[in-house]
């Protein structure tokens, strides 16, 4: 079919929905050979409304095949966010051990409810699936964890933790997050409270996860992840990270300042899959690459809005503290071709109008800053900009920043040195990660005529390098 203009900022490789709106990613589980991935979805509109869980499958989260439609908005309210688990030991009943159960756990909206004034019109339920996904039932006692008189009260991310032998559940509550816990997914105890003296603040705590992952030294820490939505980093929505303890029932940490997973502006919701299997144990994140600041205006009309690479998450110690780490999965190193060369000119003259490009940049030795540019006919430019102290996006002269205000502000970082930088440019999105993927930026842009050209300006550097590049092709879902 022929491209029309919206076609052109369509993502070469990100996951979109079919048509229509996405935000969130749900449910992410493993099982039987596929990863599933649900998602926020208005099939009827591209902007936000009544949600519904959509719903794709991938054997390497890099192709996807779309299926129908798993959760649809009843009389209970919308379907929004939540996570999904294989109910290996039948703990519910709503399988066997032989066959069992995939289970999702979400957050009815009852928008008719809060319309008419009511403030407990989000409450937490659950639907299972015997046939790996792909058929739904929605339990008949719904819902099964009620809400105590809160607004915000959303987005259960279950985990089976052996250590305790229970489901551990966390739940975004407005200005912090509360953890339950349960024997069969349907009871649930409340254990405990976290977050309100901790974190940021700016706006309301959403789609969080808790998650246990050894260092690079072989300690055993646990990681919440609290998304929040105004007051991100960048402006808008944007997703904190705090490293402490669980004991099964507290969530405990020391530390002071807050931390973001991402520099950039458009990484939201995002948690890591579940059931990955041991012989894999890699823990497997993949968020939403936009912002609730613009997300229902972006130039993205036909299949609006997409996710980011998926990527593996790693915890690594840095003097007395930690941070947390992503590189993107290495499925997708097996896509495209690779080109080495010691500098910038095989892809100066090879880059081609609007396709995805990676970049590898190993630095040996550097003095000062380089700035690699890409720019389209119309002389939009996306900058990026290196030191040893800091790293810089700036889409401020990239096509429409009339988006949002924040739109054009220039994403910085601070570095403490620079090894190297992997980059990801996609039609409209860019995805820097640095220090094998201690700090990473990932922003959206809209030129008015797509990006053909890279320079790279090292008037300022002394620097040496290595250099790769590579073309990522993929072909359409599966
Ligand atoms: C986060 C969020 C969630 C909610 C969903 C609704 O982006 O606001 O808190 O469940 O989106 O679509």
């Amino acid at each position: 079919p022929e491209q029309t203009a919206e076609d052109r900022y369509q993502s070469v490789y990100h996951f979109t929905p079919p048509s229509n709106w996405m935000n969130d990613p749900n449910g992410m589980v493993y099982y039987a050979g596929e990863y599933h991935l649900f998602y926020q979805h208005f099939p009827d509109s591209n902007v936000w409304g009544p949600m519904h869980w959509g719903h794709a499958v991938s054997q390497d989260m890099i192709h996807w095949e779309h299926l129908p439609i798993a959760l649809y908005p009843d009389s209970l309210g919308f379907i929004f966010s939540g996570s999904a688990v294989v109910d290996y030991d039948n703990t519910t009943g709503f399988g066997s051990e032989l066959n069992p159960a995939l289970v999702s756990i979400f957050t009815y909206s009852n928008q008719q409810e809060e319309f008419e004034g009511s403030i407990t019109f989000q409450n937490q339920a659950v639907a299972y699936s015997h046939d790996s996904g792909r058929t739904w039932k929605k339990y008949a006692g719904n819902p099964v964890l009620s809400n105590p008189g809160i607004k915000d009260f959303r987005d259960p991310k279950v985990t089976w933790m052996e250590e305790f032998d229970k489901w551990v559940m966390i739940l975004a509550v407005k200005d912090h997050v509360s953890i339950y816990s349960s024997k069969n997914l349907l009871d649930w105890t409340h254990e405990s409270d976290f977050g309100k003296d901790e974190g940021a603040h700016g706006g309301v705590w959403e789609c969080p996860d808790l998650f246990r992952i050894q260092d690079d030294q072989g300690n055993w820490k646990w990681v919440m992840l609290v998304s929040i939505n105004p007051g991100g980093y960048q402006g808008g929505s944007g997703t904190q990270y705090f490293v402490g303890e669980f004991d099964g029932r507290e969530f405990s940490t020391n530390q002071k300042e807050v931390k973001w997973i991402d520099y950039g502006a458009d990484n939201y919701a995002g948690v890591l899959w579940s059931n990955i299997p041991d012989s894999d144990g890699r823990k497997l994140f993949i968020g939403w690459m936009s912002n609730w600041a613009y997300a229902n205006k972006v130039s993205l009309v036909n299949r609006r809005n997409m996710m980011t690479i998926p990527r593996e998450v790693s915890l690594r110690r840095k003097e007395n503290d930690h941070v947390l780490a992503m590189v993107p999965i290495r499925e997708l190193d097996h896509i495209g071709v690779l080109n080495t060369s010691g500098d910038l000119t095989e892809l100066e003259k090879g880059m081609r109008t609007n396709e995805a490009y990676q970049l590898d940049l190993q630095i040996e030795s550097m003095e000062g800053k380089f700035e690699l540019v890409f720019s389209s006919e119309d002389k939009d430019s996306l900058f990026l900009s290196v030191s040893h102290n800091e790293l810089i996006v700036d889409r401020s002269k990239c096509g429409n920043v009339s988006l949002a205000t924040m739109f054009s502000r220039q994403h910085k970082a601070s570095l403490d040195g620079i090894r190297n930088l992997s980059i990801f440019l996609d039609r409209s999105s860019i995805e820097v990660f640095a220090n094998d993927g201690e700090v990473n930026m990932t922003d959206l842009f809209f030129t008015r005529s797509p990006l053909q050209q890279v320079q790279m300006m090292t008037s300022e550097a002394e620097i040496e390098a290595r250099f790769e590049y590579r073309k990522i092709e993929v072909k359409e879902p599966i």
